[in-house]
């Protein structure tokens, strides 16, 4: 495993870090989750990113029996909060409240004293940024969090925010999580200059596409039976705005690249990320621990400019590049 620092922080976080959206707690059996994380774990994957909402909370608690027993010092624990956790007005956004609830179930769940790093998951716009930074800073004094970060917020309102903690003396934010694959590439024309000059690491979400970029799901035939594409409790949903024809015939169109650098299919992908040197970690997801063992031989591999030119012949117009396509909910969900 490579270790990156996380944007200008102190902090070292793996290159491939492992993810549990979709998977712990629902797709996935509590087994065969903690047989992944051991993979992880044994392959030098330090970094393990999950969200208070994921599997509605009960992502936190498998990821915190599987880690339990292991070095606390040796793993870096992300969490994030925003999206809904119970009925209640409160149980969802950025406010004071919710933060302060939020933080004490996930330390909860995850059974830890502190995370490394906690995560606004969206931009509140129902809840003064002020608000959410000072909440943030005071859970640092408290020594609940280590480090702050946001997820698939603007380049605007990461800017704003860094302006905020500078006059305020508040913590800065060091990492953004956003959608970054060879598909998904929205984050270059404005978030990617801004968190290099401000030393904001990106921490990159799907970076294979939720599997769509290891070439499985073959164009005009049904997914295979397991896949996220067939996960009926919510991966079928997220997976479809990449299952058409055009994009499943493009990726099949990827696989002669692949095997002249003897990458598999999802190395390369992870690798495709890894290049962008604002990228400081690539969190993949894995239902089995099989993915785990071939995604991370992605750490250090080096894609040259032919290389990367050839992809984006491939790929062409079925690449998405626009920044307004960051986005978070006008109201809070
Ligand atoms: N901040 C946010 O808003 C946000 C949103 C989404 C995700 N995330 C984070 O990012 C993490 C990763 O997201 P993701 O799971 O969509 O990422 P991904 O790594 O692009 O996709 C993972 C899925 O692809 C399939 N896969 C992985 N490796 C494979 C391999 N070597 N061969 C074949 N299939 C393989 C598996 O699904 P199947 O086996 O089921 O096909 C796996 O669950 C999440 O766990 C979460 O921590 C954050």
């Amino acid at each position: 495993m490579e270790f990156r620092h996380l944007g200008r922080s102190g902090l070292k976080v793996s290159e491939i870090s492992y993810g549990n959206w979709l998977t712990h707690g629902s797709q996935v059996e509590e087994d065969a989750a903690k047989e992944c994380v051991r993979a992880a774990l044994d392959e030098g994957i330090t970094t393990f990113d999950t969200a208070d909402v994921y599997a509605g909370t009960k992502a936190e608690e498998v990821l915190g029996r599987a880690l339990k027993g292991e070095r606390r010092e040796s793993l870096e624990i992300f969490t994030k909060v925003y999206w809904p956790t119970g009925p209640g007005q409160n149980d969802r956004g950025l406010s004071r409240k919710h933060i302060t609830e939020s933080i004490n179930g996930s330390l909860r769940r995850l059974q830890t004293d502190y995370v490394d790093l906690y995560q606004a998951h969206r931009f509140d716009h129902e809840t003064p940024l002020e608000e959410t930074l000072k909440a943030f800073d005071d859970l640092v004094r408290q020594g609940k969090v280590l480090y702050i970060g946001v997820s698939e917020w603007t380049a605007g309102q990461i800017a704003q925010a860094l302006k905020i903690a500078d006059e305020m003396g508040f913590d800065r934010i060091v990492s953004n999580q956003p959608q970054y694959s060879m598909l998904w590439r929205v984050i270059e024309p404005e978030i990617v200059p801004l968190s290099e000059k401000e030393g904001v690491g990106q921490i990159v979400w799907s970076p294979i596409g939720q599997g769509v970029l290891t070439g499985k799901y073959l164009p005009g035939q049904p997914p295979p039976e397991g896949s996220r594409a067939t996960d009926g409790s919510g991966g079928s949903a997220m997976i479809a705005r990449f299952m058409n024809d055009d994009v499943l015939t493009r990726v099949q169109d990827l696989k002669p690249i692949a095997a002249d650098l003897g990458l598999s299919m999802a190395q390369l992908a992870i690798a495709w990320v890894l290049q962008n040197p604002n990228v400081s970690s690539a969190i993949v997801g894995a239902s089995r621990p099989d993915q785990v063992r071939d995604n991370v031989k992605a750490a250090g591999v080096k894609l040259d400019a032919d290389v990367l030119k050839r992809i984006d012949e491939v790929l062409g117009s079925v690449v998405e590049r626009d920044p307004a396509k960051t986005q978070s909910p006008r109201t809070r969900p």
